[in-house]
């Protein structure tokens, strides 16, 4: 946690705070926001589970093993609790949505649950030791939280994360998020660029533009070009795009504005129009394909990265193929792939899961492999090019369009922009030296 010297309260002076995240980039901008609050509330940041005097697990419910996970962790406080039992152990975010009470009843050493619309409400709950489960869906008292508490990446204190919306509608039919995020609400255009200027100010020069569906945002394009030209901004990236609402048009903003970040997340799920249309994804394969390839020839060295689902309800070897061809034409950058993992309450969870699980391991290691290959042949372009990356440790950083970049020679600072000649492409890195 950084020192902001925003300290108020000093009841909490000496206390420690200990905070896991699991899932995505949202939960992590969360988990940010609630680490300045606390931070707000007198608290430090420990790494040590023993000193904490407060306990948060930050959780994803996307798939089934997100959820065991986080549960695992959780129940390994026990003895924690046991010998120190005045630790305050919470739960937050997507899981405690979805499970509510369930949670305190599997864990009774758990004192908060808490959703994501009232996460940011806890210290004041710990102060009140009202302990208990809040995870009203219809509670919008803070639509979002004050500015004053932005979410900094403490990994990389160059780079913050803003949300731009939240929620989602699309009500893919596997999915869980608009049972636990709710219905997509959009923050205000004014609130957004007020905030990416007040994180500007505090030294920021990366900000990731957040949301669910991030381009579905009814002003998506204008705050692309807004954020773009505050002053010491000097890369936006944007994520994730819902492939339905993404258009040429925004292709062609990325390209003509040196700020935005030539890198592109826009989950396919499937290659087969079937699938898609049985997952309720609301575009085609050839729209995909007219989309990526639009980039590909506007922004040859944008990166294109992707989620996969396979074994999805009635997919077929047929289908499967078609995932296959598809990863062969974009050739993206990056994949991240999944096994379908029936989600309670979703429209899928009432088909029949008939993709056997051998099958599914199959298929996954199968579409791993391509995924690899394609990742390799595109990093590979880089060769011999000379990439400006940020620095994010001494020897380490990412290039604009989210390669991730090691060098020997010089090392650098945090934040600082340096120069890599590449001379070695691996599938998931680049390897370079240090130029400038
Ligand atoms: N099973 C497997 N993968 C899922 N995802 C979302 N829901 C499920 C599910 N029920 C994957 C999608 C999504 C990513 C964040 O997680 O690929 O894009
Ligand atoms: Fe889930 Fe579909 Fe919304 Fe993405 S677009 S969060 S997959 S419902």
């Amino acid at each position: 946690m950084s020192d902001t010297g925003k300290s108020r309260n000093k009841d909490n002076k000496g206390k420690r705070l200990y905070l896991h995240t699991f899932g995505c980039q949202m939960n992590k901008a969360d988990s940010l926001r609630l680490s300045e609050i606390f931070q707000a509330e007198g608290y430090s940041f420990t790494k040590k589970l023993e000193e904490a005097d407060v306990i948060i697990y930050n959780t994803c419910s996307v798939r089934h093993h997100a959820e065991n996970k986080a549960m695992s962790y959780v129940g390994r406080l026990k003895s924690i609790k046991d010998e120190k039992p005045e630790v305050v152990i919470c739960v937050v975010g997507c899981m405690a949505q979805r499970l509510k009470g369930e949670i305190i009843r599997r864990l009774p050493l758990v004192d908060y649950v808490i959703g994501p619309s009232s996460m940011f409400d806890l210290p004041d709950l710990i102060k009140k030791e009202k302990s208990g489960v809040f995870a009203d869906s219809s509670d919008k008292r803070k639509e979002f939280p004050d500015v004053e508490f932005s979410s900094i990446n403490i990994d990389s204190p160059f780079s913050g994360y803003v949300p731009i919306m939240k929620g989602c509608n699309n009500f893919c039919a596997y999915c869980i998020v608009p049972y636990v995020r709710g219905r997509e609400e959009y923050r205000t255009r004014k609130d957004i660029i007020n905030e990416c200027k007040v994180l500007a100010g505090r030294g920021i020069k990366e900000v990731m533009l957040l949301g669910q569906t991030v381009n579905s945002h009814p002003h998506f394009k204008d705050i692309l070009k807004e954020t773009a030209a505050i002053s010491g901004i000097e890369r936006v990236r944007f994520v994730t795009s819902y492939p339905g609402d993404m258009d040429k048009e925004t292709v062609d903003i990325v390209a003509g504005i040196t700020e935005l970040c030539d890198n592109f997340h826009i989950p396919v799920q499937s290659g087969s129009d079937r699938i898609l249309k049985e997952m309720g994804r609301k575009y085609s394969t050839s729209h995909f394909n007219d989309i990526a390839l639009y980039i590909r020839k506007k922004l040859p060295l944008a990166s294109i990265s992707t989620d996969f689902i396979v074994g999805f309800p009635g997919e077929k070897e047929e289908d499967f193929k078609k995932t296959l061809e598809l990863v062969k034409k974009i050739e993206f950058d990056q994949s991240f792939t999944f096994k379908y993992s029936p989600r309670e309450g979703t429209r899928s969870e009432k088909l029949e899961d008939d993709v056997p699980r051998e099958i599914k391991k199959e298929r996954l290691a199968e579409l791993n492999k391509l995924c690899g290959k394609m990742s390799l042949k595109r990093n590979m372009l880089f060769e011999g090019e000379a990439l400006e990356v940020f620095a994010e440790d001494k020897n380490t950083g990412r290039s604009s369009n989210y390669k991730i970049v090691h060098w020997y020679g010089p090392a650098a600072k945090m934040g600082e922009k340096v120069k890599i000649k590449i001379n070695k492409a691996l599938a998931h890195s680049l390897k370079g030296k240090r130029i400038t």
